[in-house]
């Protein structure tokens, strides 16, 4: 089969051909159909990762599949089910247990024609989505889920950015029956947010300060709810937008900068919630309202298998909206 794999140097991935994997008892065998790129796999090819990553590693956390064969054992699926990948591959229900095992760090990940993993490191995927889209969900879509949960009707919500997650979270907190602000660097990724929803655009290049033109838009309220994708660097305007006892979802640190100050902060009377995307039962909650919702991910591009490499290029240059997938 034909599988992708790191060098360990940050040099370009390296195309391989590895036996298909048999079943063991307890696993499926899932033919990938579609994977998709998020923030971290490229600092993995890149050789940038806060962990060592040894070379011969396939990387990406995120795919989509059918399941080809089960081992001994296996209930939950059968040969023919449409399974996605689950980004905590030992994380089933409850809370946060710590980052153990991840795709792409210390075992194999989904870049790959054929991938044989337990039972319950998959979930089955939502009727009306095509293995490209299906394959977007295990990390951005559950990541934004987490990170705008409880919010509902009457709440606002401000997004940063057109990047995979942020995108998501808008279409759930819309979804949802929220009013969502959005910031961009760019007026035709303004006029694509506001298509999905968002009621206002803040072009955060060309007014820095942000975080006052959204209490602006607030009525000088501020916002339930912040998805703070830039981390370091947007944190201070981030707490200017926040709503008094209102929520900062800390999602990224995409953004180099300062990072907060505690005092503005604690007059705020915010919450700072980390998010380390999601558990398997809080992806098939969320596939339940994606199902419910006929909900598409915003798809910015699908390259070829083969051309994976250039797929790592374009998801680098920062044009793209919504995901960037591989086709397998
Ligand atoms: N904690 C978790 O569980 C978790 C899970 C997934 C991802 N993450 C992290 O979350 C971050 C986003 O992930 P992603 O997959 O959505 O990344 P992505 O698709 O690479 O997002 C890139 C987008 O972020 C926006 N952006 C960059 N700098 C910004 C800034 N200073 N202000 C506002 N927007 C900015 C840009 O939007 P425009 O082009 O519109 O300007 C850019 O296109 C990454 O740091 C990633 O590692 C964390």
């Amino acid at each position: 089969m034909r599988t992708f794999q790191v060098n360990g140097d940050g040099g370009p991935l390296s195309p391989v051909e590895r036996p298909v994997p048999a079943p063991a008892a307890g696993e499926v065998l899932v033919r990938v159909r579609a994977s998709s790129l998020n923030a971290r796999d490229l600092l993995i090819a890149n050789g940038r990762y806060s962990v060592a990553v040894p070379p011969g590693r396939v990387p990406l956390s995120d795919g989509a599949g059918v399941v080809e064969a089960v081992g001994d054992g296996v209930s939950r699926f059968r040969a023919g089910d449409r399974v996605a990948s689950t980004f905590h591959p030992g994380w089933i229900h409850g809370p946060f247990e710590g980052w153990g095992e991840l795709y792409g760090v210390q075992r194999d990940g989904w870049l790959t024609e054929y991938i044989a993993v337990s039972e319950h490191s998959v979930a089955d995927v939502p009727e009306h989505l095509s293995f490209e889209e299906a394959a977007t969900l295990p990390c951005a879509a559950l990541t934004a889920w987490s990170a705008v949960s409880g919010i509902g009707p009457g709440d606002t919500v401000l997004v940063q950015g057109s990047g995979g997650v942020s995108v998501f979270a808008l279409q759930f907190a819309r979804a949802a029956g929220a009013r969502v602000l959005a910031t961009t660097s760019s007026a035709e990724k303004a006029e694509r947010l506001r298509a999905l929803g968002a009621s206002d655009v803040v072009d955060y290049v060309g007014t820095p300060e942000w975080g006052a033109r959204v209490r602006e838009l607030t009525d000088g309220r501020g916002t339930d709810l912040v998805v703070e994708i830039g981390g370091a660097g947007t944190i201070s305007q981030s707490i200017t937008a926040v709503a008094h006892g209102g929520r900062i979802s800390l999602v990224g640190n995409l953004a180099a900068g300062d990072g907060m100050d505690l005092t503005r902060f604690f007059q705020r009377g915010a919450t700072l919630r980390t998010i380390s995307v999601g558990s398997r039962s809080d992806f098939e909650r969320m596939n339940r309202v994606v199902r419910g919702h006929r909900l598409r991910p915003v798809i910015d591009r699908v390259f070829p298998f083969e051309e994976t490499p250039e797929a790592f290029c374009h998801f680098e240059t920062g044009s793209r909206f919504g995901k960037v997938v591989i086709s397998h």
